[in-house]
């Protein structure tokens, strides 16, 4: 298996033939959602998209399709995953239910929920429901002896003591307050819109890598798309392994990451 490498292909075909078996001690995954064809259209947003829509063919399954999907790449993660490494999954409410259900069906055990509250959440346009403004990130481990960073997660506390000093986690619990990706960090094309719907933060990245690895750690994603998690990680000074099947979004994720073609 090679590492601070980009696969290009499905990645439970990719993980089965080419990442040895019990040897990853992170895995960030960030699959489709199946929240794809229910979004709103709203004229002159430039971020995401229209209305950030999530709209996607990657992100479009017959429900049954879904669940198998879901049981068959939880299942590879969890042979590649070592004894003690964690394993962080990124949801929302369309699929945080089979999320939970079928890992722990594999036998993870489920250690937090991180609710990412999105502080520039979009507005409520059909006034119908509450307005959706938060995501979950679940972190599972394998076994016991995994890897928490305590000290490195109490900087994260915005809140510091009289002295200066970082705080003790009381305030800062499994709640992230993050913008979802603007300005500079947002990859965009030349009409300005986002370039992938779902960028996730560098700075959730960077929290979850600073908890759970340590440096010269390999930290595996199989939903690569832009290659955030790459990204961060390379910054981290921690490897890395990429998996995305669609051409474009390699192309994005090696021109962060400053691979050459
Ligand atoms: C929710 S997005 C991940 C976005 C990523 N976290 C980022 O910050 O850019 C999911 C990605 O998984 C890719 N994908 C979907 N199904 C896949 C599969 N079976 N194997 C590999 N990649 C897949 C999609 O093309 C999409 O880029």
């Amino acid at each position: 298996m090679k590492i601070n490498k980009i696969y290009k292909g499905d990645c439970i075909e990719v993980i089965n033939k080419n990442i040895d078996i019990n040897s990853i001690p992170l895995i960030f995954a960030d699959p489709p959602y199946n929240l794809s064809g229910s979004s709103l259209d709203l004229k002159n947003n430039t971020t995401g998209g229209a209305f950030y829509k999530v709209n996607e063919d990657w992100d479009t399954f017959d429900y049954g399709d879904y669940v198998k999907f879901t049981v068959n790449w939880l299942q590879a993660v969890h042979n590649i995953l070592t004894a003690n490494g964690s394993l962080y999954i990124s949801c929302t409410q369309h699929n945080i239910g089979e999320i939970l259900v079928k890992a722990k069906k594999l036998g993870f055990k489920l250690n937090n929920i991180l609710t990412w509250y999105k502080v520039n959440a979009m507005p409520n346009i059909t006034k119908r429901t509450y307005t959706h403004s938060t995501e979950f990130v679940c972190w599972f481990v394998k076994g016991k002896n995994w890897i928490f960073n305590y000290d490195e997660v109490k900087k994260f506390n915005p809140h510091k003591t009289k002295e200066g000093e970082n705080k003790q986690m009381r305030d800062f619990l499994d709640f992230v307050k993050l913008p979802i990706v603007q300005g500079k960090e947002r990859l965009r094309g030349e009409n300005g819109r986002a370039l992938h719907p779902t960028q996730k933060p560098e700075k959730l990245l960077e929290l979850i890598i600073r908890a759970s690895s340590n440096e010269n750690d390999i930290v595996l994603d199989p939903f690569f798309g832009t290659g955030t998690t790459g990204v961060v990680a390379q910054r981290l000074n921690r490897n890395w392994i990429g998996i995305e099947n669609n051409a474009d979004y390699i192309k994005m994720a090696k021109k962060r990451l400053m691979i050459k073609e």
